[in-house]
């Protein structure tokens, strides 16, 4: 993991179209429903990074047939109660979606036993947040450690519903329960201060679980069997958001997204680039299998600051670091605030941002829980660490639109995760001016 890229597009405008990969947190799901669904499920759009095509390798260690040819994927199951034990462990790579969901997934499951492991930063994860709510419905979790981190033992038993308020605004948290109810006695509920990302809640719908949601509040009602569907994909707008910023970022820029996933849980980058003065305009937009896409084109504008807090947080919360780079180039204080959720993702990643912007000169600032960024600041080059954190080497590679000297980026390989297409669409809408 210890390779470098050294890239400068300082003198690159940023125009034309694109289709970004589909969403990782959409693929995930479509793998997984059509996973516990009996019969074919067909996937247009998928996400070929890696995070998913490890949801794809526990699946087909449980006995489900999953066939890929690139974006298209078809899926045979059993369905979740002919699963089959699996010989080795699980292992869900870097992707917390993965571990998280498959926790939930297996809780109510028939496998006898099964282990979930991960890489070295998923395994620092807290999963407590996760093994708390699924042991008080009956789960039979197990872990060597005494703070409940992978590797994570999920033994068979009888689950029963739950009515749970969940303390972090996290959709992996609301999915797992979610997905444990679909096979729990009762109706489980979960209720959330603030909405996190609902695609699960989508996609338990179109695939006919008796799934509701009104006003933070989901319930599901155990017990009723899924069958295969067609699922399309959109494009992922945590991708798009790197781009966006790119143009948000050069004076002259415009660039036009098709096929864009705009989940209203997702699309807070909009919100905030038109709060900060950049031209956004949406087209187009319709609904498939409960997920809104769109066409949406950002154009340059002059930069002002904003505040980013309270709700708006969990519907960008991956967008953070490359948002902290834009406010770099605002004229006055930017400030992030709500957001502890970034201390354990791949990486600290409040941490990490205010140390890799401020390399290069930024005037940055860490907070218990946000940052606060004073611009615009002249940014130079030099080295930035990914910290094998896919979201911080698109950063890094985005600063190098704007940075003075060129940006050598370490372990930029870890992009494969979310985008493994990032650098050719890098190279395809910049152009030399
Ligand atoms: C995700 C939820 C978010 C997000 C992650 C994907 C999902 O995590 O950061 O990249 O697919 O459910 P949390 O639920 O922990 O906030």
């Amino acid at each position: 993991m210890g390779n470098l890229k050294t890239i400068h597009y300082n003198k690159s405008i940023v125009s034309g179209k694109l289709e970004v990969p589909g969403d990782k947190s959409i693929s995930h799901r479509a793998i997984m429903l059509g996973s516990i669904a009996e019969g074919k499920t067909k996937i247009s759009g998928f996400l070929d990074g890696e995070d998913c095509l490890r949801t794809i390798d526990i699946f087909k260690l449980l006995g489900v047939s999953i066939e890929r040819v690139g974006t298209d994927v078809s899926i045979e199951s059993p369905g979740i109660n002919n699963w089959k034990t699996p010989t080795e462990e699980l292992y869900a790579g870097n992707s917390g979606t993965t571990a998280r969901l498959m926790l939930g997934i297996l809780a109510g499951a028939k496998v006898s036993s099964a282990v979930l492991t991960g890489d070295e930063s998923l395994s620092a994860r807290p999963m407590d947040r996760v093994t708390k709510p699924l042991r008080a419905m009956g789960a039979s979790i197990s872990s060597e450690n005494d703070k409940d981190l992978l590797p994570l033992k999920i033994e068979a038993g009888s689950m029963t519903a739950i009515d749970y308020t969940n303390p972090v605004a996290s959709a992996q948290v609301k999915s797992a329960i979610l997905f444990a109810g679909l096979h729990a006695e009762g109706t489980t509920i979960v209720r959330e201060n603030t909405v996190s990302r609902d695609h699960t809640e989508q996609m338990l719908s179109h695939f006919g679980a008796k799934v509701h949601s009104s006003n933070g509040e989901i319930s599901i009602t155990g017990g009723n069997s899924l069958t295969g569907k067609d699922v399309h994909v959109p494009g992922d707008i945590s991708s798009a958001a790197f781009f966006m910023v790119a143009a948000a970022l050069v004076e002259g820029s415009s660039i036009t997204f098709t096929n864009l996933g705009l989940n209203p849980t997702r699309s807070g980058i909009l919100d905030v680039l038109q709060n900060m003065g950049v031209d956004v305009n949406v087209m187009n937009e319709s609904d498939v299998n409960g997920e809104r896409s769109g066409t949406v084109t950002i154009a340059y504008n002059k930069l002002i600051p904003t505040e980013i807090s309270g709700a708006l947080i969990p519907r960008l919360i991956d967008e953070l670091p490359i948002i902290a780079l834009l406010a770099t180039q605002a004229a006055g204080t930017t400030i992030i605030k709500d957001a502890s959720e970034l201390r354990v993702k791949e990486t600290d990643r409040i941490a990490a941002v205010t140390n890799e912007l401020s390399k290069l000169g930024a005037n940055i600032e860490a907070t218990v829980d946000g940052m606060i960024i004073h611009g615009p600041t002249a940014l130079r080059g030099g080295t930035m660490d990914s910290y094998g954190d896919h979201r911080l080497g698109m950063m890094a590679a985005i600063a190098s639109l704007i940075t003075t000297e060129p940006i050598t980026i370490k372990d930029s390989a870890c992009i494969d995760i979310s985008y493994p297409t990032f650098f050719e669409d890098l190279e395809e809408i910049t152009r030399v001016f």
